[in-house]
């Protein structure tokens, strides 16, 4: 038989119409933001590969549950309906709803980190590792090293790497790891996810230990197709006993339900722990809300506890992924360096690379996104230096080996074509990249300076 395509699993019933914007009104746009995409204004964004968080369409399904909000402000019966989904797609015992997933990542760290301690992760995410700084931590990356090589092949790049997890271990001792940090996927690598193989042997050495893992399952059912895509044994298992797999091996989690879970605002974390459940509840109320909604309106809980149940259907995240994968296997044929595997959240384009001409301290990914913005007014995210901040010791940069420009696929809301015109306008910067002549800090907040930097063009 001949190939045959496949299509998403939805048709379009409301569209959203966005402006096409001139080159003029682009150089303007891009330097009142001073060259940083986080500070454009999204009316003048033609295609917006910011970020995958909380851009999702939402189904007719969840719209509909948005109308089924109770509003009251303890015991909503969406929160209640939220713990089923939790328990039911992730098997974790106890839920703790938050607005998001720094939240619930200030609240772990807070409870479990005491200074001085080591957190051991494979790959930083910049939230994750700031909540345990500030919790008095230091955050150490125990990643494969294939992970750090844009390059490499490696199906499961998010792997953790035991000699250095267990040589961690014995060098500071069990006491002061309160627990390893595990991402599904791991964002910051480019979208690469762990196996279920090595998850098992984390779980093992860590048990052998008494080491908790704490889960960042903020894409947890991207992670899940890929393993039953990937790796071998798992081609006949639902992507939903995948995820259910997952979350057995780990002892709670952090979740930014923005991304995989299909909703606009919202997070949680879950525990099984009850005592730690209860200092967790205990917390929420200080910082977040009751311990019934956490931040969260009753029509959010009601929207999430469906888009949990959605996002782990295979024919969704088969076209997810694969929408994703048609961009990248494009940009990759144009002959254009970006990491490998293709991630399954977004395509990053290997700036250091793609800018071979710009030493790193002219931030060539900073100096890239502004450059694919100017051309199209595509937006993409910097994913190297300036992410990466300071060293909370000496204030020297933290200079990654990844410097990439992350163009993130939002869930359901654009199409073939659009990634088509992406793929374009990727193609012609690379083909002018001579005329990029980096970018240097004007101005650089204290924490997570990405978000609110400004630059000039050097
Ligand atoms: N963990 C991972 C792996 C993430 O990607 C994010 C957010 C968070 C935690 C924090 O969750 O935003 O709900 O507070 N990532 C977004 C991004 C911001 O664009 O990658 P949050």
């Amino acid at each position: 038989m001949k190939h045959r395509s496949w299509a998403e699993p939805y048709k379009i019933k409301m569209v959203e119409p966005v402006r096409i914007t001139s080159r003029f009104e682009r150089e303007k746009a891009i330097e009142d933001a001073g060259y940083n995409t986080f500070l454009l204004k999204s009316a003048d964004v033609y295609i917006d590969l910011l970020t995958d968080s909380g851009t999702s369409a939402m189904s007719d399904r969840q719209w509909a549950g948005l109308m089924l909000g109770d509003e009251s402000y303890a015991g909503s019966k969406n929160f209640y309906h939220l713990e089923e989904a939790v328990q039911k797609y992730y098997g974790y015992k106890h839920l703790v709803p938050t607005h998001q997933g720094r939240a619930a990542e200030h609240i772990i760290s807070q409870l479990l980190i005491k200074k001085g301690d080591i957190i051991p992760g494979n790959m930083y995410f910049t939230t994750t590792k700031l909540h345990q700084e500030l919790a008095g931590g230091t955050f150490v990356d125990v990643i494969i090293d294939e992970a750090h090589d844009p390059e490499n092949e490696h199906p499961f790049k998010a792997n953790v790497d035991l000699n250095k997890l267990e040589n961690l271990i014995k060098k500071y001792g069990a006491e002061r790891i309160p627990y390893v940090s595990i991402a599904t996927t791991v964002n910051m690598a480019g979208g690469q996810p762990i196996s279920l193989e090595n998850l098992h042997e984390v779980r093992s050495l860590t048990q052998k230990y008494g080491i908790k893992i704490i889960h960042d399952m903020t894409r947890v059912a991207e992670n899940a197709y890929i393993i039953k895509e990937r790796e071998p044994g798992y081609a006949d298992r639902e992507v939903s006993e995948i995820v259910r797999e997952i979350c057995n091996l780990t002892d709670g989690a952090t979740m930014s339900a923005k991304k995989d879970a299909l909703v606009n605002i919202g997070g949680f974390l879950a525990v099984n722990d009850d005592e730690l459940f209860d200092r967790a509840r205990n917390m929420v109320v200080i910082y977040e809300g009751l311990h019934t909604y956490g931040g969260m309106a009753g029509r959010d809980m009601e929207a999430l506890a469906i888009g949990i149940g959605e996002s782990v259907d295979y024919n969704h995240i088969k076209a997810r992924v694969g929408q994703v994968y048609y961009l990248g296997e494009k940009i990759i044929n144009m002959g254009i360096p970006i990491v490998k595997p293709i991630g399954t959240h977004g395509v990053f384009l290997n700036a250091k690379k793609m800018l071979s001409h710009l030493s790193k301290d002219k931030l060539p990914a900073q100096a890239l996104a502004a450059a694919l913005y100017l051309d199209s007014g595509v937006r993409a995210m910097e994913r190297g230096v300036v992410s990466a901040g300071r060293n909370p010791e000496n204030g020297d940069h933290n200079y990654p080996e990844l410097e990439l420009v992350r163009l993130t696929v939002p869930r359901r809301v654009y199409t073939q074509a659009h990634m088509d015109v992406v793929a374009e306008s990727v193609e012609v910067v690379y083909e002018e990249r001579n005329k990029i002549t980096g970018l240097k800090f004007v101005y650089e907040p204290r924490y997570l300076r990405f978000f609110q930097s400004r630059f000039e063009i050097l």
